[in-house]
């Protein structure tokens, strides 16, 4: 019996976030909305959208000792995520800055914080406490890759470990082996394949991706649903729920953490993703990340 249902290792942000007709060119100023903040960061958004489906989860990361700190716990601690491992000070908390335009379509520039100075010394510090008392523990990368690389390496065996690699980036093979699945959306599959190592369409994506290593992937295409993908097995199309889109921001996240914890309930890859279609669903129907996230019973709903 585990701890946990998941444990998130990530970042934590403050959100802040203008709703624009048109993002501006260089050089240009436009004007938007009234400012909203909202907590947000996509481990933080991660957890929360767990424990919000029922998930017993934990958060590992870095918050500043100020304001934005405090706003990133209450959301936590008040979705019922376990905050024990999340630690305070060493720098400002990350903050994002975010334009959402009429289509709920949004762009991100985020300032790490507090994320950065998330260090391998700080996963070594829980890893008997939270992370290897979990059968999954998922990542992105806002937070140093060295952190991420040490968490894989303190993993207990038998740990399932899922990645988002976003910001996407070049990944060392050990990592890319470990992920079960790595999750990315159209950009980041471009990144990590490389442009010219990627075929037609998303099949063919998660099978270029596939053959760099990992035991399985996961290509999320939005409203067209995803592709699940496994080492010697299947390449599966998981379709979507159709919805009005407000604010796609974080549905990303609820996304890989409703699949990182129905795997750990031991649901096959496409099952799992489906639910996890469903739930990212739901979520683009509100607004900010966190305050988007469904309970099981709106997911079923649906
Ligand atoms: O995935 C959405 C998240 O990306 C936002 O909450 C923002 O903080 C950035 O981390």
């Amino acid at each position: 019996m585990y701890d946990y249902d998941l444990v998130v290792v990530g970042s934590a942000n403050a959100d802040l976030v203008i709703g624009v007709e048109r993002r501006p060119a260089a050089g240009e100023t436009v004007l938007g909305s009234d400012l909203a903040v909202h907590p947000g960061g996509k481990g933080a958004n991660q957890a929360v959208a767990a424990a919000r489906l029922g998930a017993r989860t934990a958060l590992v990361a870095r918050v500043g000792d100020d304001p934005h700190g405090r706003l990133l716990l209450d959301s936590l601690s008040s979705s019922g995520v376990d905050t024990a491992a999340v630690a305070a000070g060493g720098a400002p908390t990350g903050v994002a800055l975010i334009t959402v335009d009429p289509s709920g379509d949004n762009s991100i520039v985020v300032s790490p914080g507090a994320n950065g100075r998330l260090t391998p010394e700080d996963a070594r510090a829980v890893a008997d406490r939270v992370l290897r008392p979990a059968p999954v523990v998922s990542a992105q990368l806002e937070i140093p890759l060295e952190t991420v690389t040490e968490v894989v390496r303190l993993l207990a065996p038998g740990t399932r470990f899922v990645l988002n690699p976003s910001p996407p980036r070049e990944l060392p093979a050990g990592l890319l082996a470990a992920c079960d699945p790595l999750i990315v959306n159209e950009h980041e599959a471009r990144v990590i394949a490389g442009d010219g190592a990627l075929g037609d369409g998303p099949e063919e994506w998660a099978r270029a991706l596939l053959a760099l290593g990992p035991r399985s992937v996961v290509v999320t295409l939005g409203a067209r649903g995803a592709v699940t993908a496994e080492a010697g097995g299947d390449v599966t199309r998981v379709p979507s729920v159709r919805v009005d889109a407000v604010d796609t921001t974080g549905a990303g996240d609820a996304f890989t953490a409703a699949l990182a914890w129905r795997l750990g309930l031991g649901e096959s890859l496409p099952v799992a993703a489906a639910y996890a279609a469903r739930v990212g669903a739901v979520a683009v129907t509100r607004e900010g990340a966190q305050a988007s996230y469904p309970t099981a019973e709106e997911v079923a709903a649906l």
